[in-house]
């Protein structure tokens, strides 16, 4: 039922972005050929696509086309990628693995990784510039804030500034919801105001649900870092732990945070009601979204 909706949708969403993102990579020939196959490898190899998904399901959900829906979810998986190879440079979370494949910086060089990620970026806000559209710049204002100091870099900044320490649970809601809710919550954002304007009142449930989803969604990657297996996450298990990292399971114990996560995803759920049956389909993803093994 639910899941055969979803592997059906993120099948075909994946395909779909992948070939936008493809087509982005084809526009022009790249001067250095390392730093792309860098970038290509970081963007293009394995990877949930779960952004993405969110913004053709908010999107659709509002009536927005496809189409319309393309740059905007291509802006926000690059973003994405991007700050999962910085986040895995020796300087940050110092790992080996991510989407079953060396990271960047063990694939090439760490100059390369940092390099690629920062192209990665400006790639992001080519994509988006490029789309035309008549709410283009809140477009990508919303992506901008979301990624930046306000957003994941501000929360990826706490979660360094935390190691080896004992943050309280409103802090480490702060840190989660910013290093990865903020661009959770552009993915939703960028779906809908593609679709109406920022007045719909819809626009402001849907906010409500990626808040409460993006909480929820970094709650369970901690919760899976300690129950997963290398294996099926595609990314080394214990290594919070290994980091001394503050997490939800350090804080609230592993019962304790897998209840936490399921209240948010209740709120997400409840924040969808003003969308009707069409609010379904993000319904059903936000519940996967914590059930997932990856
Ligand atoms: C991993 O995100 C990093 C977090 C912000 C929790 P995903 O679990 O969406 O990773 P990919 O994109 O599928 O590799
Ligand atoms: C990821 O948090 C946040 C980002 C902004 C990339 P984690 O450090 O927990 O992500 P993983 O577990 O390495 O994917
Ligand atoms: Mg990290
Ligand atoms: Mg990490
Ligand atoms: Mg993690």
């Amino acid at each position: 039922m639910s899941t055969d909706f979803l592997s059906a949708t993120l099948a075909v969403d994946r395909a779909r972005v992948d070939a936008f993102l493809a087509r982005a990579f084809e526009q022009r020939q790249p001067p250095a050929p390392r730093l792309e196959a860098a970038m290509r490898h970081a963007l293009l190899v394995g990877g949930k696509r779960l952004r993405p998904l969110l913004v053709y399901l908010a999107g659709r959900s509002l009536g927005a086309s496809d189409e319309a829906l393309d740059a905007p979810a291509a802006a926000v998986e690059l973003i994405h990628a991007y700050s999962l190879v910085h986040d895995d440079l020796p300087a940050m979370d110092d790992d080996d693995l991510r989407r079953g494949q060396p990271t960047v910086h063990r694939a090439f060089d760490e100059a390369t990784a940092i390099l690629a990620g920062d192209a990665l970026q400006s790639l992001a806000f080519e994509v988006l510039a490029r789309a035309a559209h008549p709410r283009l710049p809140a477009l990508i204002l919303t992506l901008a804030v979301a990624a930046g100091r306000d957003g994941m870099v501000g929360g990826q900044a706490l979660d360094l500034a935390a190691v080896g320490g004992h943050p309280n649970v409103e802090a480490l809601a702060t840190m989660h919801a910013h290093k990865t809710g903020a661009l959770i919550c552009a993915a939703v954002r960028m779906g809908a105001l593609t679709a109406v304007p920022e007045q719909d009142p819809r626009v402001a449930a849907l906010d409500r649900y990626a808040e409460a989803l993006g909480l929820a969604f970094q709650i369970h990657d901690d919760v899976l870092d300690v129950i997963g297996d290398t294996q099926t996450l595609g990314k080394a298990s214990g290594a919070d732990a290994a980091r001394d990292k503050p997490t939800y399971p350090a804080l609230l114990g592993l019962e304790g945070a897998r209840r936490r996560a399921q209240e948010l995803t209740d709120e997400a759920l409840a924040a969808l009601a003003p969308l009707g049956e069409a609010g379904d389909p993000l319904a059903r993803l936000a519940r996967y979204m914590i059930e997932r093994d990856h």
